[in-house]
């Protein structure tokens, strides 16, 4: 069977860096699957479609015009990869996300990306929901404190002054969504290799995923 590498964890943990570190390893496709959510919240503000509208969300999941195209997203063909890397648009995504119809709505599409040879998963439930016998699963944690001095550190290399305490606040409200809700909550699959990155530089989460992987 086609390889699956599953990556979870919660968000501003590294997975994204991971992910793309380990396809240029592997030469394996990457689902990105934080995207398609954020493509649907994109779609949702765009439409107007109200965030409890589930038959609206269902329906704009169910023909969701998202495609990937090198490293950008594209929605209706437009690439609007700035416009939903910001947190508005999460905030929004791990609303819709918590809607079990919204997540079923997307989930074949997720399951299709197997189809191709070889895939690095990137998300919150990759291990646990979506590719469940994949052979390697990843599960990246570190405190919110550490991933909010991240992302500020972050957001001041492109000269933007952050405030900690408020990004600190983003990543709490988002983390208990996404292990709160009924439906595939965040948390390891029970074969999940655990890596607290807290202690750890991007660098070195790579090399000891790497060292679990090829050991
Ligand atoms: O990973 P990213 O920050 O782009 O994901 C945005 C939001 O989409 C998450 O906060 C989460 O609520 C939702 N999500 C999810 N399941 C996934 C990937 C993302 O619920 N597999």
């Amino acid at each position: 069977s086609i390889p699956v590498i599953t990556i979870d964890g919660p968000s501003g943990v590294g997975k994204g860096t991971l992910a793309q570190y380990l396809v240029c390893k592997t030469g394996f496709h990457l689902l990105d699957s934080g995207a398609i959510y954020r493509a649907l919240a994109y779609g949702a503000v765009k439409n107007e479609i109200a965030l409890d509208d589930i038959p609206g969300l269902v329906a704009l999941s169910t023909h969701l015009p998202v495609e990937f195209k090198a490293t950008s997203i594209l929605y209706e063909g437009a690439d609007v990869t700035s416009k939903v890397r910001n947190e508005e648009i999460a905030a929004v995504a791990s609303t819709v996300a918590a809607i079990p119809e919204v997540r079923a709505a997307l989930l074949q599409r997720q399951k299709d990306f197997a189809n191709l040879p070889g895939l690095v998963a990137d998300g919150r439930d990759m291990g646990t929901v979506v590719f469940p016998s994949s052979p390697v699963k990843l599960y990246l944690t570190a405190s919110a404190e550490i991933r909010a001095e991240r992302r500020v550190k972050q957001l001041k290399n492109q000269g933007i002054d952050a405030n900690i305490a408020r990004i600190t606040q983003d990543i709490k409200e988002r983390d208990e969504r996404d292990t709160g809700r009924k439906t595939a909550p965040l948390k390891p699959a029970a074969d999940a290799i655990i890596i607290d990155t807290s202690d750890l530089d991007i660098q070195e989460v790579c090399q000891k995923a790497e060292s679990l992987l090829w050991e």
